[in-house]
């Protein structure tokens, strides 16, 4: 996600923001910015790309406050107009955001009619607008009323030249702290920004909003304009661990951020309704990517088929040189990509094109290289993912693909309105659901003990779980560099059964569904091998609370994500950068 910061005090606020910005940039981010107050004017300089190729092209000031951002784009590609700071019409309220504006349409549309002239397509911008629009003479005021108009999350600075003693800051969901100084004060975005300036810092609760002085700090409740009192902390990390916010590996921190990859790909379900009508003519769908994306793109698959309607769930390596020849302009290509520059994904969109088909995309990073070749783009808002081993992107390409296999059953008439609300309640629960997964992972940590030494893992399931135990085989693969076989579970007998022994491990999925007899039989042939059997279920070894059938591949994957990350630490592995393997494959 983006990253905001902040300076006020007596030293030189542009060269303490960019230094604050270079800390956020294991964030994840495609541009970037900052703004000061110099006689009594915003300076400006940001633009797509490097901290420090924005800070080689910045006019250096005098100045005493400032705010600053780097930008993980959602609304908007990157580009030099959709970079923040963003300011108002006169070029005088200006702010930075990290977070997701849901309504941001409506009061743009406001305020366009209003004769508000906009330079971005970012949602961002609609907050400067919306200040000028209730300025009255007090910038507080104006800043708590816009801020007061906004729905989604947010984390936002504002400064104004007309009262340059103050930075203004709000936050709703996305996180926003304050480290303290003497005579001077600093916002970011999280701790790694702020620590070699201080390690004393007061993190803002949602509903919060601050004015930032040089010598004091004032909160207030956005609700009800009362001051309250927020304790002040000291943080005792170091900058390593306070990038991966304490947690070992950024992939444990990718996983811990699994709830909110559904909350953020939920955010684009309307998106997702419009593309479903758009594209439910089509009689033949394909689901096309690579790696764990296509584990996804299976899952669409089965969901579709639940329904009655037929698709295929195709590696983009096979489509391109083959079900390529079947495509014709009665096809739509669903392509699922978390990094949108995977060279096999991208190629077999380009051919399916050159024959007709409508294309699709379910990407996390915008303005990619799909993107760009895309009749529409559904997003899953995950933030950056810097793990090689894709987790919480992959949570976020299943929400995201279920909602369009849902909707185009709608579309197509297989369900009703009704099941479809039925299914958006329970997605909606499914965040807590995970995070009461993530309160067992001392017990998953466990289990991993037992295993790590292994040298061959099965991992089993059924119909939409095939595609979950897939992921799961792929994720101790490719962090554990352990064999790892992923089988439909009625195919086990058909000779992966021989492979079977003492102590083998076979982690099986088993969903609380009308397949549940037939798991059961293949656990009893594992265990009738004397194979070490791992349940995965509501009250097996890998615990798993209750959910539809329809939405256990998000649910029952989890578990899976933790015990590959454990065993690959116990095998001493570094589980971030694992062996001969790159974050985003660009080449064939
Ligand atoms: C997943 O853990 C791997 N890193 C890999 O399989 C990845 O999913 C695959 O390369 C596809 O990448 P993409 O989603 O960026 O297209």
């Amino acid at each position: 996600m983006c990253g905001i910061a902040g300076y006020i005090g007596n030293r030189n606020a542009p060269e303490i923001l960019f230094d604050m910005l270079r800390r956020l940039e294991y964030r994840g981010y495609d541009s970037a910015g900052i703004a000061y107050l110099s006689k009594g004017k915003v300076v400006i300089s940001k633009g797509k790309g490097r901290v420090d190729e924005v800070r080689r092209n910045s006019k250096n000031g005098d100045s005493s406050i400032g705010i600053a951002h780097t930008r993980w784009a959602t609304h908007g590609g990157p580009s030099h107009e959709n970079s923040h700071p963003h300011t108002d019409c006169n070029f005088r309220f200006t702010i930075v955001h990290n977070g997701i504006i849901e309504n941001y349409k409506d009061l743009k549309q406001e305020l366009v009619s209003e004769g508000h002239r906009f330079s971005s397509e970012t949602d961002t911008e609609v907050i400067p607008h919306l200040i000028e629009k209730f300025y009255s003479g007090n910038f507080e005021k104006a800043f708590v009323e816009s801020v007061k108009k906004l729905r989604g999350s947010f984390a936002v600075a504002a400064i104004d030249p007309e009262e340059p003693e103050k930075i203004l800051v709000a936050r709703k969901e996305s996180p926003l702290i304050i480290g303290i100084g003497k005579n001077e004060n600093f916002i970011a975005s999280d701790t790694p920004a702020i620590l070699p300036e201080t390690k004393k810092i007061i993190i803002l609760d949602d509903f919060d909003y601050g004015i930032i002085g040089k010598d004091d700090v004032v909160i207030k409740d956005l609700q009800t304009g009362d001051r309250i009192k927020r304790e002040i902390q000291t943080i005792d990390w170091d900058i390593k661990q306070a990038e991966k916010e304490g947690y070992e590996h950024f992939m444990l921190k990718e996983i811990y951020e699994e709830p909110d990859a559904v909350k953020n790909a939920l955010k684009g379900s309307n998106e997702i309704r419009e593309i479903a009508k758009r594209i439910s003519k089509y009689q033949k769908v394909y689901f096309v990517a690579c790696g764990t994306a296509s584990y996804a793109g299976m899952v669409g698959k089965y969901i579709l088929e639940r329904f009655g309607i037929s698709s295929e769930a195709v590696v983009a390596s096979e489509f391109r040189y083959s079900t390529v020849n079947a495509i014709d302009n009665n096809s739509v290509i669903i392509a699922v990509s978390q990094s949108g520059e995977t060279a096999d994904t991208i190629a077999s969109v380009k051919e399916a094109k050159k024959r007709g088909a409508h294309i699709i995309s379910v990407v996390n990073v915008v303005g990619s290289s799909l993107t760009r070749i895309s009749d529409g783009n559904i997003y899953t808002y995950s933030g950056p993912e810097i793990a090689v081993a894709s987790t919480k992107a992959y949570i976020g390409q299943l929400v995201s693909v279920t909602l369009i296999a849902l909707f185009i059953a709608l579309e197509r008439g297989k369900i009703t309105g009704d099941y479809v609300n039925e299914i958006l309640h329970d997605l909606n629960g499914i965040p807590e659901k995970i995070g009461h997964i993530l309160k067992n992972e001392n017990e998953i940590r466990k289990i991993a003990e037992k295993l790590f030494k292994k040298d061959i893992f099965f991992y089993i399931g059924r119909r939409l779980n095939y595609p979950t135990v897939l992921e799961g085989a792929l994720k101790i693969k490719e962090i554990s560099y352990v064999h790892a076989e992923a089988y439909p579970a009625g195919e086990m007998k058909h000779g992966p059964l021989a492979l079977l022994e003492e102590g083998v491990p076979v982690i099986a999925i088993l969903p609380n569904d009308d397949l549940a007899e037939k798991m059961e039989s293949n656990i009893q042939e594992a265990k009738a091998r004397n194979a070490t059997v791992i349940l995965v279920s509501e009250t097996g070894d890998l615990k798993v609370p209750p959910v539809d059938p329809l939405l256990s591949p998000i649910l029952y994957i989890v578990p899976l994500h933790l015990l590959a990350y454990h065993i690959s630490v116990l095998r001493g592995i570094d589980p971030d950068k694992p062996r001969n393997l790159a974050k985003s494959v660009t080449v064939e």
